[in-house]
């Protein structure tokens, strides 16, 4: 029987980009809270178009608790995406390992912002079926390994850089030539991601790249300048329920906790 919905079983037979599925669902779990703290209701709307499993993502997920993880890692970069923008209202945008993020949408980016979405081609394929492509904003289809898609992306304006849930994924030296090529191509701008503990990459296969803290990418990247780091749980007292928002506030007051998950804001 067909239920006319999105089949997405080519995401779900690959280790990292179920994950894309995985981050939509607590998001968009997310978003039917009343106190809902991203209001990413185009995350409620896409996931409505996807046929899936549930209560298998469910059992795997347990949005109850992790809804959380993405939403406040999420609010820290809408807010950190926010301000740029609002220095620099005619900037470039770009935003790899996209999945099925929409930062664009729910943020409402400025009109004059030209805003790039870049994830692997089995991934857009899927993303241009439940989100539209306007002017000002575009979806790359390409490993952000591969060398050829920046040069089509103009440099001639201040550019922000969003990398989300993505270098965990990527090997070391990946990681490191990515942000040279960034660098080396754009004039000024800020690269924010996040990044997982160390032990994470030890023992979960899925997990390659992590370092001991920003100043180990400044090392390596002389044009990259650390300017905030914000550990995942930051934005706890947004969280409304009593019982989880106390889980995230006693956490918070642990480094181990803390480092589970850090998001980093540079400039170059
Ligand atoms: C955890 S998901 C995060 C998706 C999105 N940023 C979000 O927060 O919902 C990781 C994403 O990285 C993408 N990805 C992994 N390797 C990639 C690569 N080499 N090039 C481009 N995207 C990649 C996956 O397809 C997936 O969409």
């Amino acid at each position: 029987m067909t239920t006319g919905k999105l089949d997405v079983s080519t995401l779900l037979s690959d280790d990292v980009m179920w994950t894309l599925l995985g981050t939509l669902y607590l998001r968009a779990y997310e978003s039917r809270s009343p106190h809902s703290i991203l209001r990413d209701h185009y995350a409620a709307e896409a996931l409505e178009r996807i046929e899936y499993d549930e209560p298998a993502l469910a059992r795997r997920l347990r949005p109850k608790t992790n809804q959380f993880l993405v939403a406040l890692r999420g609010k820290q970069l809408d807010t950190w995406t926010t301000a740029f923008l609002d220095r620099h209202p005619d900037a470039t945008v770009l935003q790899v390992g996209c999945g099925l993020d929409s930062r664009a949408l729910r943020l409402q980016k400025p009109k004059n912002v030209r805003w790039y979405d870049l994830d692997l081609p089995d991934v857009i394929a899927i993303r241009r079926r439940l989100f539209e492509e306007r002017d000002g904003h575009w979806m790359i289809a390409a490993s952000v390994t591969d060398d050829d898609w920046l040069r089509a992306i103009p440099n001639d304006r201040p550019t922000l850089i969003i990398a989300e849930g993505l270098f965990p994924y990527l090997q070391t030296d990946d990681v490191r030539k990515l942000l040279q090529r960034l660098s080396d191509h754009f004039g000024t701008g800020e690269l924010l991601f996040d990044s997982l503990a160390q032990w994470m990459t030890r023992f979960i296969k899925v997990f390659v790249f992590s370092f001991r803290d920003g100043h180990e990418i400044e090392s390596g990247n002389n044009r990259l300048r650390l300017q905030e780091t914000s550990p995942f749980s930051t934005f706890w007292p947004l969280i409304h329920s009593p019982g989880i928002r106390r889980l995230y506030q006693v956490g918070h007051k642990f480094k181990a906790w803390r480092n589970l998950m850090v998001s980093y804001r540079f400039t170059f």
